[in-house]
């Protein structure tokens, strides 16, 4: 019986501690910042839960001994007196060097990820829109300067320097297992400084409430080796791939026409919208609409047929389409890679 109940504790400690593993969270950090904070954390924590012990049996073992003394209630004891205040002044003078000591660990902390991007290479200028992530990276070449959506690609093992920004309202760009979170605020350039050690995909979260579709405020950190990343880089400034289907063909005639341009950019076509994700090699990416649906025909066909059933309040209006108006849109578009 007793075992039962050790291995049924176990399993519930292990199920319990699963939730602090995987591609957004702070206790499994994947890069040099979140693995200070990290630290930081499990310290604190650690410090506290044994003085938080030591309080309790600091009040347990006074109140046990009470009821035992209880014959002479009245008695004075100068000495007594003298012990309790010796007890109670090492008390406080702890408490004050645990405080000190944390505040400079913390001190430290903030000069060890100041760091971390002081030789940054590449910048990458993050706007936080509702409720998307507009995706700039700067080049000294303007024909490099490359504009996507909430993917941010890095090159693994090399310090990111993000530059926050935004345009409407204040979000807060917070990939756990890279970074601790920083806002976006209107009207002022915050810096973040990233760094993945090993290629792999972090999720990240809009961490300020910023309205209806907070939730649905998703971005990756897709991080890959250099050769890797600089062959991306190369392939988004490319103009968008040509239809190469009859359907595909229609469907790019038909979002010219149509208002889907007012809003989107697609490179190579007169599409230059600004206001709404570039789409010029959307189906490149992994997800659609911030991390609402996985990208796939069907998840593009439903996004663009009912948006504010997908996502409601936000900014994709409903265009009228036909049944084949929207193949013929969904088969362009995802042959955008
Ligand atoms: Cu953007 Cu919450």
């Amino acid at each position: 019986m007793k075992r039962l109940a050790s291995i049924a504790f176990a399993t519930a400690i292990a199920l319990f501690l699963q939730g602090c593993a995987g591609w957004q969270s702070a206790l499994d950090p994947k890069g040099p910042a979140a693995g200070e904070l990290a630290w930081l954390i499990w310290f604190f924590t650690g410090l506290c839960a044994v003085v938080w012990v030591l309080v309790m049996a600091a009040l347990a073992v006074p109140l046990m001994m009470r009821s035992r003394q209880r014959a002479e209630p009245l008695a004075l004891d100068a000495g007594a007196d003298n012990r309790k205040l010796r007890v109670v002044m090492t008390a406080v003078g702890l408490t004050a060097v645990i405080l000190i000591g944390l505040t400079l660990l913390s001190f430290f902390a903030n000069r060890t990820l100041a760091a971390i991007g002081s030789d940054a290479a590449l910048t990458i200028r993050v706007t936080g829109h509702q409720w998307w992530w507009e995706v700039r990276y700067e080049d000294a070449t303007p024909s490099r300067i490359l504009t996507t959506a909430n993917e941010i690609h890095i090159p693994a093992g090399e310090p990111v320097r993000l530059l926050l920004t935004s345009t409407d309202v204040i979000h807060s760009f917070w990939v756990p297992s890279l970074s601790g979170k920083l806002d976006l605020i209107p009207g002022h350039m915050n810096v973040l400084d990233i760094k993945a050690d090993k290629p792999g995909v972090y999720r990240g979260q809009c961490a300020e409430f910023c309205g209806a579709q907070h939730a649905n405020m998703g971005t990756f950190i897709i991080a890959e080796p250099r050769a890797e990343f600089d062959a991306w880089w190369n392939d988004q400034l490319q103009p968008a791939a040509a239809p190469t289907s009859d359907e595909a063909k229609t469907g790019e005639d038909l979002f010219l026409k149509r208002p889907c341009v007012m809003c989107h950019k697609i490179g190579g076509t007169p599409a230059g919208g600004t206001v709404a994700p570039d789409l010029t090699h959307v189906a490149s990416r992994q997800t659609l609409a911030a991390g609402t649906l996985t990208m796939s025909r069907g998840n593009l066909a439903a996004w663009i047929a009912d948006p504010q059933g997908v996502k409601p309040g936000s900014h994709m209006p409903v265009v009228d389409l036909s049944g084949d108006e929207l193949n013929a849109i969904v088969a362009y578009l995802e042959g955008l890679k």
